[in-house]
């Protein structure tokens, strides 16, 4: 593997980050943290959606400019990713001048070789999908069955891409390439769209939307947000229709597009058809991820219910963002919908981060110093079954990592941490000590701590500020690939650690303070 390159779905700036863009982002930064302990160029871009009517009747409400909105907002999302430890290579705002231009010349690349044409039409928008529904797929009261709001009709010329041109070749390709929707039962779902899919309109009319990027040629007409939006992969590492950057040579096409199951049909059928027309590669993978609920009630601004990820972590008190990362790793299983509780945050970082990891490398160090000084005999040896757990583990993650199951394989390091904790207390070092079987109750300690390190490198993605206090105490090389993990020994004869060098790796969660009213921000 000789690069990676993923990217986020770019989150609209009508508000702040709210706990779902923070569960797309947070999963994409652990998917690129992981590839980065298994290939050296490794490129994270995430960004900010800022045309389009929601973005321009907000500014209005709000008494400001749509630039000054975005800025406002992008500042917040900027923040809140800091606050999250969700270390992107480049975020792309869609206002940035290179990527309007491109978009215009993409634009009229299509319209030159025929695949965007010009027809009036009548239709039902919902501003708040960005895009015109199907009549059939409304609620029997006639609403938009996303955000329950009547569609507005729009009757106006617009420029329409061929889009039923693609329709065969996306079939094809979907058919062909089993992995490229992920999760599977999701491509299920994208060839019955398929079936009914019909031309759609890129373009609105100067008179509706004024925040938008112009087509070249025709400034009446605005460039509709999603070709604008979706262009944002390319433009973001240098495409242009005539001239490509090397970064764009080297990175195109993605490895994967992270991005929510209700923009599914953009990415997959609209994006793949606009990549046909541009005769460009295809992305390796497309990953829908579920919905995050919050208390298992769907997170809406009526409902008065949507939290603030750096909200959560304030109300803990919490100073890193390990616990909370953690906690929307594993909220669900691929592609399935996760719930957010305190309740069950709390219990799940306690009983996971503290009570099973953080304790079992923090009695295992206390006891190498209670017993031996904190020093590695060299007539300490390492249990073999303990090794090949280590190492197994090891071949579990990648595997659930290529098949992008991030709490799956969130799963397996808790196993191998039971495992290692069992065989603490099988072994029970305390009583070897007891017993003065001093070589044995050593070589459990070496045994503990040596599968500690590949811990601490699989739980980096998840949790890098625990892993790195981890690696601190284990004397441990955080950076070393995964692949030169296995079958080797890291814990060094001599002095590890002095009692003051021990400390906890994270402290357990007592939150009687965590208060909803604070973290509900947004
Ligand atoms: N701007 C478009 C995406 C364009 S990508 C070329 C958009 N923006 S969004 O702000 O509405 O959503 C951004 C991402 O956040 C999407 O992938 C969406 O699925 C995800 N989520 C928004 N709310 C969510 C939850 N409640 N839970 C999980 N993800 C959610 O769509």
């Amino acid at each position: 593997m000789d690069k990676y390159f993923l990217t986020t779905a770019i989150d609209y700036v009508n508000g702040k980050p709210h706990i779902g863009h923070a569960y797309e982002k947070i999963l994409t930064d652990i998917i690129a943290r992981h590839y980065s302990l298994r290939c050296d160029d490794v490129y994270f871009l995430t960004g900010t959606d800022e045309h389009g009517i929601k973005i321009q009747k907000t500014a209005q409400a709000q008494g400001i400019t749509p630039q000054e909105l975005c800025d406002m907002n992008n500042a917040e999302f900027k923040k809140a990713w800091k606050a999250l430890d969700v270390d992107y290579t480049k975020l792309i705002r869609t206002t940035d001048k290179y990527h309007e231009e491109v978009v215009q010349r993409i634009f009229k690349k299509l319209v030159d070789n025929g695949d965007i044409y010009k027809h009036e039409y009548e239709g039902l928008y919902c501003s708040g999908c960005e895009c015109f529904l199907n009549p059939k797929d409304l609620t029997e009261d006639g609403l938009c069955p996303e955000h329950l709001k009547k569609p507005e009709v729009v009757k106006e010329m617009n420029y329409f891409f061929k889009l039923t041109k693609y329709k065969d070749a996306i079939i094809k390709h979907i058919k062909e390439h089993p992995d490229f929707i992920v999760p599977d039962f999701r491509a299920n779902e994208v060839l019955r769209q398929l079936e009914e899919i019909q031309d759609i309109s890129v373009s609105r009319s100067k008179e509706s939307v004024q925040w938008g990027v112009d087509v070249l040629d025709d400034p009446e007409q605005v460039i509709y947000v999603w070709i604008d939006a979706l262009s944002n992969y390319i433009t973001a590492i240098g495409y242009d229709v005539d001239h490509q950057d090397e970064k764009f040579k080297k990175y195109w096409p993605a490895d994967v597009h992270v991005i929510g199951k209700d923009i599914l049909k953009f990415h997959s059928i609209y994006w793949i058809a606009i990549l046909m027309a541009l005769d460009l590669p295809l992305p390796k993978h497309i990953f829908a991820h579920g919905w995050i609920t919050i208390d298992e009630a769907k997170m809406s601004k009526s409902l008065g219910n949507v939290i603030s990820p750096t909200g959560v972590m304030e109300s803990f008190g919490l100073e890193q963002p390990d616990a909370f990362r953690y906690y929307m790793a594993t909220a669900a299983a691929i592609g399935r919908d996760g719930n957010y509780s305190d309740e069950d945050f709390k219990e799940k970082v306690n009983a996971h981060l503290a009570n099973s990891m953080g304790n079992l490398l923090n009695r295992t160090l206390s006891m190498l110093v209670k017993y031996f000084d904190g020093e590695i005999k060299p007539e300490f040896t390492v249990n073999p079954e303990i090794m090949k757990h280590a190492s197994n583990t090891i071949d579990f993650v990648n595997t659930h990592f290529d098949n992008f199951e991030i709490a799956e394989a969130a799963q397996e390091i808790m196993v191998l941490v039971d495992t290692v904790n069992k065989y603490v207390t099988d072994n029970a070092p305390w009583t070897l000590a007891k017993e003065e079987k001093m070589t044995e109750c050593g070589s459990v300690l070496r045994t503990v701590l040596e599968a500690m390190c590949t811990v601490s490198s699989l739980i980096y993605p998840y949790c890098p500020n625990i892993a790195k206090e981890m690696a601190r105490q284990l004397k441990y090389d955080l950076t070393t690939k995964l692949g030169n993990i296995k079958d080797q020994k890291f814990i060094q004869n001599g002095i590890l650690i002095s009692k003051e060098d021990i400390k906890p790796v994270f402290l357990r969660v007592d939150s009687e303070f965590a208060d909803k009213s604070q973290k509900i921000k947004v």
